[in-house]
């Protein structure tokens, strides 16, 4: 049982990343929506851009809500192969990730771009899941916390008290993402609770109690419901076991 008196509804958000075609979100729906049976979390898909206008059909009606993986923090102009909050809005996108470590890793995105990011999401009624983790190697030097430190304090420059209520914070361990071996309930939990405490210094004690950090990196049905039963994990963020519908749908479940 969560001890803040508050129960938030937890939050699990699937990252389809580069896969899927249209016809395969098509048949994801059909079958997710026999499988899944939670009423008690707020669920999220983050399909490829491709795909979006089409998905946002196929789930009218079932309580899914879209989201997308990425977005630029202008509303237009020359930025060849981007889109916009505005874009992405049309399309009845509620959520948004930004600061993936694939886009940190691969597309150089820093603290300071992403800032930039969560502060337009914000200002057009997006609501960020806001990513944040260690490497394997950052984590063997003992340096984890001052890395996940330096993110939050970076990527929430400036951000408003009032909109804390809007942003999730994904805690991510790169070592965990795509690789099957996931972060412990007990590693995980500790850097939840490591980010609460940073927020309520940043802010209060009782935004921090506001804001849902979910778990992202390796989760599948297997260890969802052990991770999702830790005191500050909200819910979660899934990648690789997102793509299949009857496991996605498991993992929703277990909450
Ligand atoms: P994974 O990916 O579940 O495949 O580890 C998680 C993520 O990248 O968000």
């Amino acid at each position: 049982m969560k001890s803040t008196s508050i129960r938030m509804k937890p939050l699990i958000a699937a990252n389809w990343k580069m896969n899927k075609s249209i016809k395969e979100a098509d048949s994801f729906i059909k079958e997710f929506n026999k499988f899944c049976d939670s009423n008690t979390a707020d669920i999220v898909i983050c399909p490829p851009f491709t795909i979006m206008p089409s998905l946002s059909g196929m789930i009218k009606g079932t309580g899914i809500k879209l989201g997308s993986q990425n977005m630029h923090f202008e509303e237009r102009g020359a930025f060849t192969g981007e889109i916009s909050p505005l874009m992405v809005r049309e399309l009845n996108c509620e959520y948004v990730i930004i600061g993936h470590s694939e886009r940190r890793q691969y597309f150089k995105e820093d603290d300071a771009l992403i800032n930039k990011k969560v502060k337009s999401a914000l200002n057009h009624g997006l609501k960020p899941i806001l990513c944040v983790g260690e490497t394997l190697e950052q984590r063997q030097s003992k340096s984890a916390m001052k890395v996940i430190k330096n993110q939050i304090a970076g990527c929430l420059n400036n951000v408003d008290k009032y909109e804390m209520k809007n942003i999730v914070i994904a805690y991510e361990p790169v070592w965990a993402i795509g690789t099957g071996k996931n972060a412990t309930p007990e590693q995980a939990q500790e850097v939840h609770a490591y980010i609460k405490k940073l927020l309520s210094e940043i802010y209060s004690d009782s935004i921090a109690s506001k804001v849902r950090i979910i778990y992202g990196g390796s989760v599948k049905p297997e260890n969802a419901k052990e991770l999702l039963s830790m005191k500050d994990i909200y819910g979660a963020l899934v990648g690789g076991a997102s793509l299949d519908a009857k496991s996605f749908a498991a993992i929703c479940n277990s909450v």
